[in-house]
């Protein structure tokens, strides 16, 4: 049985800490896609640490962690994560298990990311220059170097005919920067990664689930980021959604029981891209001041507005939705007002239905206004003693998307969770 933890929005929603809070019901937390664009904050003993290519069932000592097929994996990454997790005593040797056929992110991709995005001027995405687009294009592009190639004695003659091909693409960029040093820490990091379990990741989960044992795939990113119903082409180069639970871990769509979405109680991008509620005014600063809203992986500031029902409804359509999980209501403690966005207005014509072409429309969104609820809701752990301004808003916007919303986070520490079931 697999259950899955996804973002709804454009990322941020709270993952990591909602994975760490269930990871102890499961016996495997397995990462799907995405690579080291994803930064998953948990607090663990008040501690803060932030997880970009690890699973979050890290910490949980009984919990086994799988990086599967559909993840890219820069080694640079995971080895300074891996020491950083060993800081708090965790024996990442044990517990940490990784698919042969997850692709590899070389330090070319990386400078081609950056060097692709420096090409683009204005229309530049706002990748976080980890090197995802260029690693799933020569997956796609049948290219690639997988973990598996690790073991194999000719891996140096194959890293060296892919790098040439990328110095080439570089070079008609124009691309001029020294990459030797990545080289050198790459090579350490493949090292290092010598001492991990490379597994047949599909066998190995089949096999796990085939013996009753229960799976929790962790998603990166969000819906509105996946390459094909995100909001294109300001979105990652992998599919965030549901579906990719079955690609990126070699699970039968059947074998799926619950679609958790992770939602905030209001909305979040970080990089370019449409955002039909993003709040320019003070509000919106308000809301980034509050919500603390600077990037996990990057540190940049995340632009910020009301959340987006019709954005919503389109991920729970996408994703089969069984539950939802709203994050950082506490967020909303001191607002006077609050607004919810129930349609667009595409050039003049209501719709509650995401549009093919956001950029080049003029887009607005409708709101609908909400009395906020004027407390402090951080020390509260049960839902019926919830402000009532508070559950009336959870309320409408469970109704609107017709999908229960089960769990209420009210502060970032694992405890700070109400339960709606
Ligand atoms: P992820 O990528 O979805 O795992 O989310 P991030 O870790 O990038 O960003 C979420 C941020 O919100 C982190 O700093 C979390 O510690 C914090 N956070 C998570 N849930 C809550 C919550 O309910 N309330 C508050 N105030 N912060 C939260
Ligand atoms: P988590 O898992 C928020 C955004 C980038 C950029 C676009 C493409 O922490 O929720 P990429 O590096 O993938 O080429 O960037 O996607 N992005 C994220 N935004 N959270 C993330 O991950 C993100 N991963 C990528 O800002 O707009
Ligand atoms: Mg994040």
């Amino acid at each position: 049985m697999v259950d899955v933890i996804l973002g709804l929005q454009w990322g941020d929603e709270g993952k990591g800490k909602i994975v760490d809070y269930f990871a102890p019901r499961y016996d495997i937390i397995a990462r799907f896609q995405g690579g080291p664009n994803a930064g998953h904050t948990l607090y663990v003993d008040d501690k803060k640490i932030v997880l970009h290519q690890i699973p979050s069932g890290i910490f949980h000592e009984t919990t086994t962690n799988l990086i599967g097929n559909g993840v890219v994996l820069d080694p640079i990454t995971l080895k300074r994560e891996c020491e950083s997790v060993a800081g708090f005593g965790v024996d990442f040797r044990k517990n940490l298990f990784i698919s042969q056929r997850t692709h590899l992110i070389l330090p070319t991709h990386r400078a081609l990311d950056k060097a692709s995005e420096l090409s683009k001027g204005n229309e530049k995405i706002g990748s976080t220059l980890k090197g995802i687009g260029p690693a799933y294009m020569d997956k796609t592009g049948r290219n690639g170097l997988r973990v598996g190639d690790l073991l194999d004695k000719n891996f140096t003659t194959q890293y060296i005919r892919l790098r040439l091909k990328h110095q080439r693409l570089l070079d008609g960029l124009n691309f001029q920067e020294d990459i030797s040093s990545w080289e050198e820490e790459f090579f350490e990091a493949l090292e290092f990664m010598r001492q991990f379990k490379i597994v047949n990741g599909e066998y190995f989960i089949n096999d796990w689930i085939g013996r009753g044992k229960s799976v929790l795939a962790e998603g990166a990113q969000g819906s509105m980021l996946d390459v094909d119903f995100g909001t294109f082409p300001f979105v990652t180069s992998s599919n965030t959604i549901s579906a990719g639970v079955c690609t990126g871990l070699g699970i039968a769509p059947q074998k799926i029981r619950d679609v958790i979405g992770v939602s905030k109680a209001y909305c979040t991008r970080v990089g370019a891209g449409p955002f039909p509620t993003e709040l320019l005014d003070k509000t919106g600063e308000e809301l980034r001041k509050t919500g603390n809203e600077f990037g996990a992986t990057t540190g940049r500031p995340r632009r910020c507005g009301w959340i987006d029902l019709v954005a919503l409804k389109f991920a729970c359509m996408i994703n089969g939705v069984t539950k939802i999980v709203m994050t950082k209501a506490d967020v909303l403690d001191a607002f006077i007002e609050l607004k919810v966005c129930t349609a667009y207005l595409v050039d003049g014509q209501t719709t509650v239905e995401v549009p093919f072409q956001m950029t080049r429309v003029k887009l607005e969104p409708v709101l609908k206004s909400f009395p906020g609820w004027s407390s402090d809701t951080t020390s509260l752990k049960n839902y019926h003693n919830l402000p009532e301004h508070m559950t009336k808003y959870i309320q409408f916007i469970s109704d609107f998307l017709a999908v229960n919303i089960a769990y209420i986070s009210n502060g970032p520490a694992r405890d700070q969770l109400i339960v709606n079931l």
